[in-house]
């Protein structure tokens, strides 16, 4: 996920500047791709978490760098402009999402990407946020939608199209893994990137 958006930000002479947004999650798990893949400077990234332990282990391996505890769509609500921002709530596409995208509507730059990441295989029919997925997917394609995974990436972009404000959110690339571990045999999930571009 992060080669294909730094692909994304070369492709288009580098990083598009704002501040790079992610939430910490326990163990702050994305200050080495942030500090030594994006090559980010500490103050242009912003770790967010309502729990405050990954955000403790952030400011001790990456010294100077920015943290937020509480909620990401606070969080947003003091940010300017936006780069990368990651909404890995690990869960369906709920009022966090929305709520989250609608705090930075405004504030993605161009050429900024937006990753969604979400529990696969956890959607029903009357689920809120997979109902208002397949509603917005079928006005945009004008037609009805054919399988899950339609109504899960393609429904899911233009839903956060639809929260970000931004008709510029292209819909990049997108995989499907599983999120084991040592200690659980893990969920099927989604990734989506999406990049706010004119092309
Ligand atoms: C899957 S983890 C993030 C993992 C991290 N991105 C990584 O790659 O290691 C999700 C985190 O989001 C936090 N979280 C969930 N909803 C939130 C919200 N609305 N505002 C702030 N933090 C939230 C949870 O406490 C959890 O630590």
């Amino acid at each position: 996920m992060y080669r294909r958006a730094k692909e994304m930000w070369v492709a288009r002479g580098g990083y598009p500047g704002g501040r790079a947004v992610v939430l910490a999650g326990p163990e702050a798990q994305e200050v080495e791709a942030l500090r030594d893949y994006f090559r980010l400077p500490p103050a242009q990234v912003l770790f967010v978490d309502r729990d405050p332990r990954g955000l403790y282990v952030a400011e001790k391996k990456w010294p100077g760098v920015g943290t937020f505890h509480g909620e990401l769509k606070d969080a947003l609500q003091e940010v300017d402009e936006i780069g990368f921002l990651n909404l890995d709530f690990m869960g369906k596409y709920d009022r966090n999402v929305c709520l989250s995208a609608k705090a930075a509507r405004g504030k993605i730059k161009l050429g900024a990407v937006i990753a969604y990441t979400f529990f696969k295989g956890h959607e029903y029919e009357g689920q809120w946020g997979f109902r208002r997925q397949k509603s917005v997917i079928e006005k945009v394609l004008g037609r009805p939608t054919r399988t899950t995974d339609e109504i899960r990436f393609a429904g899911s972009a233009a839903c956060l199209a639809e929260d970000f404000a931004l008709a510029t959110l292209q819909y990049r690339w997108s995989t499907s893994y599983r999120s084991m571990t040592e200690r659980s045999i893990g969920s099927p999930m989604g990734v989506l990137l999406l990049q706010n571009s004119v092309y």
